[in-house]
Parts: structure tokens; sequence; C-alpha cells
């Protein structure tokens, strides 16, 4: 199996989170509780919806099995005292003495780790679906979405938050659909898997059209290259590369914002072109050197490491990070889309919230519920 993607989506976080690392909560103080007590409550309280084995028993509910016990500490504290909102917690928290909350985190922490097993859950690599997704656009596209067809644009290491933008367009007529018409309403997961995939494909480079002057476009391209990067190789995820674009594509795209499309910086930037110098410009980004979006090659693994540096460390009185392997995944997908939202608060958490994808919320919460618990 191939594994080399998260791209551009995934690398501004990868960032962030190499920067905060130090960051971590330090306020916890591991609690000592009495675990037998804790049993009573559990029973009690606790069971209904965690299990007395600390598996939620249904989805979305966390498990509890072998969680740090002052991480769930620290969790009915904030339930409590409303930092983490869930009406039925925060009764139940307010209910229980602070050595109740220590004893049943205690108990809980106690029991033996959950793994859920491959039929609960299964990893999906956004990556692989896309791969499968885009087998409906080879006809057209080309394998790899490398096109060999006149007038039919490559995807192959397209920037993956514009062609998630321009396939929407197309869906919400903002764009002329032509041949795209037959394209079936995608929901935005799949959506950023076929972009995740065709970011990472590599871009083939392309003959010189036969028209237009390549030598004769290059001095118009100063006005584009702010936006469209050097030589058409964007390094902006919402702004389309062009070198290596197939050159009838360019010159309709172009033309289609004197008409169709609408984008106000596009507009005013191809208003003054002429068709001669269109053709001129199209056939000089066709013939510029290629270049993937996605430059480093990101695995889910590779980016659940660096989760890890706080989440998978030895237990420590000084990281309130909870563990994640075998946890539920719908579970993981909410909290995660929590923080990005801005619905759950946490320091640490929100810093890596705003470049999270979908598609990679899914991804690294159906790895870590995948891999068995510790
Ligand atoms: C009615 C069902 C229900 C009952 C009963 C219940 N919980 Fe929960 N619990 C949940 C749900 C749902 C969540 C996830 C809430 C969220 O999104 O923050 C949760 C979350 C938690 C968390 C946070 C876990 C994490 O990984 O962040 C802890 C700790 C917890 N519950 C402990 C308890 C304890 C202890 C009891 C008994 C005293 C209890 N719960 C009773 C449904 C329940
Ligand atoms: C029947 C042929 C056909 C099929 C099948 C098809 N496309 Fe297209 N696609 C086209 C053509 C032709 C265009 C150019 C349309 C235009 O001028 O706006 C296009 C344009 C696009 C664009 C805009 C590219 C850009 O640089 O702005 C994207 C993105 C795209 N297609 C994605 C897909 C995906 C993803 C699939 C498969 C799920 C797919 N297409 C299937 C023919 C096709
Ligand atoms: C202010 C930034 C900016 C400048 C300057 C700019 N562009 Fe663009 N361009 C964009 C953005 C953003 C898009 C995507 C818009 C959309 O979704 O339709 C785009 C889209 C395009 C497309 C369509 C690509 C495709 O795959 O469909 C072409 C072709 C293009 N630009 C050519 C040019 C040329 C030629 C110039 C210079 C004369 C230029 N642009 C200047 C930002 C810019
Ligand atoms: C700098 C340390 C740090 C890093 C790096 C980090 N986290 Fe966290 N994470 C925390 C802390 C601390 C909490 C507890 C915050 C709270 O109480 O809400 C947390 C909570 C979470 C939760 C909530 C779990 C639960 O049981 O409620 C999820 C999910 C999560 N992180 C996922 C991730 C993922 C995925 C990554 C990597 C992309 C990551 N974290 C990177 C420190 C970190």
């Amino acid at each position: 199996m191939k594994i080399s993607i998260l791209s551009a989506l995934a690398l501004s976080l990868t960032l962030t989170l190499m920067a905060c690392t130090e960051k971590a909560d330090t306020t916890a103080k591991a609690p000592e509780g009495d675990a037998a007590a804790g049993k009573v409550i559990a029973e009690r309280d606790c069971k209904a919806c965690h299990g007395l084995d600390g598996k939620g028993i249904a989805p979305a509910i966390p498990n509890l099995a072998a969680q740090r016990a002052h991480y769930l500490y620290n969790s009915l504290k904030e339930y409590k005292n409303g930092q983490r909102s869930h009406a039925a917690l925060k009764n139940m928290a307010t209910k229980l003495s602070e050595a109740d909350l220590r004893n049943v985190a205690a108990y809980f922490a106690s029991l033996p780790p959950i793994s859920n097993t491959a039929a609960d859950v299964k990893h999906s690599s956004p990556y692989e679906q896309g791969k499968a997704a885009a087998a409906a656009c080879a006809q057209c596209h080309g394998e790899d979405g490398n096109s060999k067809t006149a007038g039919t644009p490559s995807l192959a290491g397209q920037q993956p938050h514009y062609l998630v933008a321009a396939i929407q367009e197309y869906h919400q007529g903002d764009r002329a659909k032509g041949a795209m018409s037959s394209l079936r309403e995608t929901d935005k997961l799949e959506l950023e898997s076929l972009a995740l995939y065709f970011a990472a494909q590599k871009p083939v480079k392309r003959e010189a059209p036969g028209f237009g002057d390549p030598v004769a476009g290059e001095p118009t391209t100063a006005l584009c290259g702010g936006c469209h990067g050097a030589k058409g190789v964007s390094v902006d995820g919402a702004t389309p590369s062009l070198a290596g674009q197939d050159a009838e594509y360019l010159v309709k795209a172009i033309k289609s914002y004197r008409t169709t499309r609408k984008n106000w910086g596009m507009q005013r930037y191809v208003a003054g072109l002429s068709d001669k110098d269109i053709d001129n410009v199209a056939a000089y980004y066709a013939t510029q050197e290629p270049k993937a979006a996605d430059q480093l090659p990101t695995s889910t693994q590779e980016l659940a490491a660096k989760c890890d540096r706080c989440h998978d460390q030895p237990a420590s009185p000084t990281m309130a990070a909870p563990k994640m392997r075998g946890q539920d995944k719908d579970y993981l997908v909410m909290s995660l889309r929590a923080y990005r939202d801005g619905k759950r608060d946490s320091s640490t958490m929100h810093t890596m919230s705003f470049p999270y994808s979908n598609a990679i919320i899914e991804s690294l919460a159906s790895w870590y519920a995948s891999q068995p618990g510790k």
C-alpha cells in the first residue's frame, strides 16, 4: 500500500505542532484514588454508558479503560466547572465529591486497555479512498490525473484546496459544467480525499502546443507570478498551479473569466489581455516544468508520531494528554472537530485546529481507533 500523503492540508498543522510541543498542560497532578471505592460509583452512575469494563457502549461514547487517571479526573472537573459542556456529565460530576472523582478516575484507569476489533473500525486512508474515487475521472483526466486530451485539464499535482473549490463551483453552477456534467454530487470528505490523491500525483512535462509563443508570453506572466508562483508552480493551496497544464484548457479557462467564471482577482488581471496574449501566456505556462503540490510525503502514521509526543508519553504527572489508541473512532472525530471549531477549549489543542480538513481528522481518528489499546 502506498502511503505518501497528507500534503499541504496537513503541512501547516505539522509545523504548528512541532512548535507547540513544549506548551503542554503542566497543571495536572496525578490523583491518588481508591479504585475499589470507585468501582461502586462506576456501577451506579457510569456503567450504563461506559460499561463496567470501561468500553463505551455506543459510538461516540469514549472508552475510559486504562486512560490516565489524572486525565479522567481533569475531564470530570472540566464538565463540572463548564469548561467542557455535556449536561448529563455536568449533573453527575457535580453530585460527586472530590474523593469520589478521584476514586472513579482511579477505577477506570486501573482496567485493562480496550482494543477495537478490525470489524469495529478500519483505518481509512484518504489517499486510498481518493485513489479509488479517482478511477471515475481517468477516462477524461488521464491515469494519475495527467490529461492527454486537448481542452481537458490535468489534475496531477494540483493544489488541494483549489481542486475542492473548483469541483464545488461546477456543482453550484458557478462554472459552466460542460463535460463535467457527468460529475455526481460528492460529499466534502470524498472531495478532500480526491484532492489529496491528485495533489500527490506527479505531473508530467508537456510538449509545446501547436499555437502561441512561450517566449512572447513570458513577460505578461510578471502579472501572474505573485499568485500563481514562479513559472506557474503555485505554493498556495487555494491558487492553482498552471505549469504543465493543457494549453487549450488554459486558453479556455482564462477566457471564461470574461464570461462565466467569477473571481474578482482573475477577472481584473486577464481583462486587458488580447486573444493573442492569451495564446502566448498559455503556451508559456503549458511548457514550464510542473511540480506536485505535495512535496512532503507524510502518512497518517508520520502525522500521528507528532501527536504521540504528547499523547503517547509514559504516564507523567505533568502531562494531561489522553491516550488515544483503541479509543472510539466517532468520539475522536467529534473531539477533533470540536477543537477545530472552537467548541472545546484547550490551549494546547486549539493551536492545531485551523488547517484540519475532515479527511485528515477521519484518517487520524480511524488510525488511532484501529491501534491496539495500551
Ligand atoms: C448518559 C451516558 C453517560 C453516563 C451515564 C456517563 N457518561 Fe461519561 N461520557 C458520555 C459521553 C457521551 C461522553 C463524551 C462527551 C463529550 O463529548 O465531551 C462522555 C465523556 C466522559 C469523559 C471524558 C473522556 C475523554 O476521553 O475525554 C469522562 C472522564 C467520563 N465521561 C466519565 C464518566 C464517569 C466517571 C461517569 C459516571 C460517574 C460517566 N462518565 C457517566 C456519556 C456518559
Ligand atoms: C467526461 C469527461 C470528464 C470526466 C469523467 C471528469 N471530468 Fe473533470 N473536467 C472535464 C473537462 C472537459 C473539464 C474542463 C471544464 C471547463 O472548461 O471548465 C474538467 C474540469 C475539471 C476540474 C477543474 C480543473 C481546473 O484546473 O480548474 C476539476 C477539478 C475536475 N474536472 C475534476 C474531476 C474529477 C475529480 C473527476 C472524477 C470524479 C472528473 N473531473 C471527471 C472532463 C471530465
Ligand atoms: C491576485 C492573485 C492572482 C493573480 C495576480 C492572477 N491569478 Fe489566476 N487565479 C487566481 C486564483 C485564486 C484562481 C482560482 C480562481 C477560481 O477558482 O476560478 C486563478 C485561476 C486562474 C486560471 C484557471 C486555472 C484552472 O486550472 O482552471 C488561470 C488559467 C489563471 N488564473 C491564469 C492567470 C494569468 C495568466 C494571470 C496573469 C495575467 C493570473 N492568473 C493572475 C489568482 C490570481
Ligand atoms: C503539545 C501536546 C499535544 C500535541 C502535540 C497533541 N495533543 Fe491532543 N491533547 C493534548 C492535551 C493536553 C489534551 C487534553 C485537552 C483537554 O483537556 O481538552 C489533548 C486532547 C486531545 C483529544 C481529546 C481526546 C479525548 O479523550 O477527549 C484528541 C482527540 C486529541 N488531543 C488529538 C490529537 C491529535 C490527533 C494530535 C496530532 C495531530 C494531537 N492531539 C496533538 C495535547 C497535545
